[in-house]
C-alpha cells in the first residue's frame, strides 16, 4: 500500500515535470549548485561539514596498524601525502592488469589484499567509505579528469547506454531526470544532472555518508529497479561513464547534498 503510495505521488510529480519546460543540458554543473544556499554554506565550512567526521575516521584507519600486515600510511605517508592527488582525480581508471575499470574503493580494497595482506573490507562498510571519503579528499578541489580515449573510450560508451536505459517501474532512464529536467523539482529536491566530483558525500536525507556507487543505488531504489551490486560491471561502467561526465569540475569530497 504505502510503496503504491510513494510510486503514485512518484508519478503525479513526473506528470508535472513532464507539462514543465525541457531543460536542455549546457555547461557542466556541480550538484553544489543546486542545492540551498544554507547546504552549501555546510559544505564550505569544515567545521560545520558533517562529512569531515568521515574523513577524519577514515585518517585514523589509514595509519592504523592492522593485526597483521601493514597500515596504508606506512607505505603511503602518514597523511597520505606520498598519494598523488593529480592521479586519485583521475578515478575510475582502466587498469590492464585488472582487465577492466577500477574505482577508487576497488584500488583500495587491491590495496589492502594485494600490499597490506589484510582481509579487504565489504564494500558498503563504513571503515571502506571512511578510507575512501579520506583519500578522496585529499584531491579537494583537483580537477576532475577521467581519461576518456584508448581502452576507456568503448567502455564509456557502455556506462552512457546504461545512463539511457529505462529501469523499474516507472520506465525512466538516468537521463530523463538528470538531462532533461535539471533545475526542476521532484519531491521537494531539485533534480542537478547527477555529477559525481562531490562522492563520496554526506546526505542530510539519510544522516549517513554515501559514495557514488551507494548514491546511484538510491536513485534506481527510486526508480523501483533492482540496483546492481556493488561490485558488479554494470555499477562500474555507470559510475565511470557518469564521473566522466564530471570532468573538469572540482572535486568537493566531502560534499553535502539533499
Ligand atoms: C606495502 C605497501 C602498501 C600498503 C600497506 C598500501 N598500499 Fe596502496 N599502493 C601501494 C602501491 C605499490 C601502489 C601502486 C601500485 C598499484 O597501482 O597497484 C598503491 C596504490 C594505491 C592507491 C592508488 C594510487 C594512484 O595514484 O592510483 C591508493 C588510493 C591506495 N594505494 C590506497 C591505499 C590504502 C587506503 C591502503 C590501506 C588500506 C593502502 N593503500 C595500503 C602500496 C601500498
Ligand atoms: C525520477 C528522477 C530520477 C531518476 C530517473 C534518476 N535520478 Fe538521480 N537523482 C534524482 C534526485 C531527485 C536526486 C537528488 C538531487 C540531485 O542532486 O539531483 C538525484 C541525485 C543523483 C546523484 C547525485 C548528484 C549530486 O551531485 O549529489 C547522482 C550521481 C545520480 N542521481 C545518478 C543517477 C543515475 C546513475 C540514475 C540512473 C540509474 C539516476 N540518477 C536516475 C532523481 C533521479
Amino acid at each position: 500500500m504505502i510503496q503504491l503510495a510513494i510510486s503514485r505521488l512518484l508519478l503525479g510529480s513526473l506528470t508535472l515535470l513532464l507539462a514543465g519546460t525541457v531543460w536542455a543540458l549546457g555547461e557542466v554543473k556541480s550538484g553544489y549548485d543546486y542545492v540551498k544556499d544554507e547546504t552549501r554554506a555546510m559544505q564550505d565550512d569544515d567545521f560545520e561539514n558533517p562529512g569531515m567526521l568521515a574523513v577524519e575516521q577514515g585518517r585514523e584507519l589509514f595509519s592504523k596498524m592492522p593485526d597483521s600486515g601493514k597500515s596504508c600510511a606506512s607505505c603511503h605517508g602518514e597523511a597520505g601525502e606520498k598519494l598523488d592527488v593529480k592521479s586519485l582525480a583521475r578515478y575510475p581508471i582502466y587498469d590492464k592488469e585488472q582487465g577492466g575499470i577500477v574505482r577508487l574503493e576497488d584500488r583500495i580494497r587491491n590495496c589492502q589484499k594485494d600490499q597490506a595482506s589484510t582481509e579487504p573490507v565489504p564494500y558498503y562498510d563504513h571503515e571502506l567509505l571512511a578510507l575512501e571519503t579520506f583519500v578522496r579528499n585529499l584531491a579537494r578541489g583537483e580537477p576532475v579528469n577521467v581519461q576518456t580515449d584508448g581502452e576507456m573510450e568503448s567502455l564509456l560508451k557502455k556506462g552512457d547506454e546504461l545512463y539511457h536505459i529505462r529501469f523499474g517501474l516507472i520506465d525512466m532512464s538516468c537521463a530523463h531526470c538528470h538531462d532533461m529536467y535539471p533545475g526542476q523539482y521532484i519531491r521537494g529536491q531539485r533534480i542537478s544532472q547527477g555529477q559525481g566530483n562531490g562522492f563520496p558525500a554526506y546526505r542530510l536525507d539519510t544522516g549517513e555518508m554515501a559514495n557514488l556507487d551507494l548514491r546511484i543505488k538510491q536513485c534506481l531504489t527510486l526508480m523501483r529497479a533492482e540496483p546492481f551490486a556493488p561490485d558488479a560491471e554494470e555499477s562500474k561502467l555507470l559510475e565511470a561513464y557518469i564521473m566522466s561526465r564530471s570532468n573538469g569540475l572540482k572535486i568537493e569530497t566531502p560534499a553535502v547534498r539533499y
